[in-house]
């Protein structure tokens, strides 16, 4: 255990961070009486704390470190790109590291979505999706088309309108009102499914899919303007879909002229064994929103992939695209002059696309194809759900559910009924010992209980066995505790 950290400047942190530092999503005043965790480096599967302490990054930092930590090529990457074109906005211009990130990404997507609109996180990127869909739909005669309808539980970030899309209740209250429009429909977990559907796995997917068509026939087809999916939900606990979800959903949007957006800020870049998570379940959406693992983390990136449909009533007038000296505000004033040329997607922000961002995401996917991490992960993932399901021997572990390298564990009271832990229990269980308890055992991963109680787990996709029975044997050793606390 060696650490370049002191102990005046261990404490110079802790003092600092706890005076000046805002934490996301965190209670900051559960750092009045203990210290803050401070991660100073990566290696591989691996950070370690100031102390030298080592972890296992079972949740690949936030689902985001695919390549592990501690590429030097990748960083090197990033500086050369740094010297030569630190930045540029792709606001009329392009350079030369985004041409060549959207050609790969363009290649790589399923189907005909061939477009990339950059943005620098998964927020951003669903909330592009979303007033790109507005605007299609005004465009092409379809005004009234706005509504957006997304799974009880999902996660689609944070801004307000990827916060409508959100369907969380507790962390969008106190945020409202929220823009109109937002729709839930139920998650396909199908450990919690409806009695009459609980014996049938394919009957559950026809049941949640028709759910979808049922919301719209609710709302009205003519004012439904996408539904956002991700390929294998991940908040509430990993849920894949069931088999037959997706082409049946697909079928509902093309019958109400919906479109289809694959959120996979998580699912894409091999989290599920593929580069994109509905290629994994053989689903075309109309668009794909990503982030995360597309640079692995060393640098900030998100964006959509579009489908040519989509962009076709805004290419019709390129005319008016090709140069604008004067910048967004002319190409703006020059496409609304231009009267009945092809409109502008009004949108855009400073750092999408960033140089930097994207010749890291050129070095991230380099990584993938040299070291064949997508083969990592479909041979090994059968030995990942192996080593978790070993945990269904515990008391507590209700159910193990997930694909590729990405997994939760339902967490529960009393197996035989599926009893849940009430508010104050899971309370006391995750956030009084868990979370504490498996960062202390030396492994990062997430005791969550937006919906019921779950640990997710998402390593970088480098792991193997080794890595696997470690995650293991740390889960084994604090859940027996946890279950003792009880
Ligand atoms: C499915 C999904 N969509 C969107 C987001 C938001 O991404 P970001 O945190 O980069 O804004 C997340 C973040 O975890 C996500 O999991």
């Amino acid at each position: 255990m060696s650490t370049p950290y002191g102990p005046d400047e261990i404490a110079a942190l802790q003092e600092k961070a706890k005076r000046h530092l805002w934490l996301h999503f965190t209670r900051m005043s559960s750092y009045a009486e203990s210290d803050v965790p401070v991660i100073v480096r990566g290696e591989g599967a691996y950070v370690y704390d100031q102390h030298g302490k080592r972890y296992l990054d079972g949740l690949a930092g936030l689902f985001v470190s695919q390549i592990g930590h501690g590429r030097t090529e990748v960083a090197e990457a990033a500086a050369r790109q740094a010297s030569e074109l630190a930045y540029f906005p792709l606001w009329s211009y392009a350079h030369p590291q985004a041409i060549a990130l959207a050609d790969r990404l363009a290649n790589l997507a399923p189907g005909d979505l061939n477009r990339v609109f950059f943005t620098s996180s998964g927020s951003e990127a669903v909330e592009s999706a979303w007033k790109l869909a507005k605007q299609y739909f005004k465009t092409t005669g379809e005004p009234a088309r706005y509504k957006v309808l997304s799974r009880s539980i999902a996660y689609h970030g944070t801004s307000m309108g990827a916060l409508t899309i959100t369907g969380l209740p507790g962390i969008k209250e106190p945020f409202e009102p929220l823009p109109p429009g937002g729709v839930r429909v139920p998650n396909t977990n199908f450990y919690r499914a409806p009695a009459f559907v609980a014996d049938d796995i394919t009957a559950f997917g026809v049941w949640a899919a028709d759910e979808i068509e049922r919301a719209i026939l609710r709302e009205g087809p003519e004012s439904v303007a996408a539904v956002f999916l991700e390929p294998c939900q991940n908040s509430g606990g990993c849920f894949p879909p069931p088999p037959g979800y997706f082409s049946r959903v697909r079928d509902i949007c093309d019958r109400y002229g919906v479109l289809l957006v694959s959120d996979e800020v998580i699912c894409a870049f091999g989290r599920l064994g593929y580069y994109f998570g509905s290629e994994r379940y053989g689903y075309q959406p109309d668009i794909i929103t990503f982030a995360k693992g597309v640079t692995s983390g060393y640098a900030p990136l998100g964006g959509m992939l579009v489908s040519d449909r989509l962009m076709e009533p805004f290419v019709g007038g390129q005319s008016t695209e090709h140069h604008h000296a004067g910048g967004p505000v002319q190409a703006r004033a020059d496409s609304m002059a231009a009267g009945s040329a092809a409109p502008t997607f009004l949108h855009g922000v400073t750092f999408a696309g960033h140089p930097v961002s994207c010749a890291v995401a050129m070095a991230n996917l380099d990584v993938f194809e040299k070291e064949n991490l997508l083969g990592n992960v479909r041979s090994n993932e059968g030995a990942f759900r192996s080593a978790l399901e070993k945990l269904t021997d515990l008391p507590i572990v209700g159910d193990v559910r997930g694909d590729g390298y990405f997994y939760g564990i339902e967490l529960v009271k009393d197996k035989s009924t599926r009893l849940t832990f009430d508010d104050h229990e899971s309370e006391r269980l995750l956030r009084g010992f868990l979370s504490h308890a498996l960062f202390d055992a030396g492994l990062i991963c997430r005791a969550d209980d937006r919906g019921d109680p779950v640990i997710q787990l998402s390593p970088p996709l480098i792991c193997t066995q080794e890595h696997f029975d470690e995650i293991e044997q740390i889960l084994r050793s604090v859940l027996t505790e946890a279950w003792r606390k009880i």
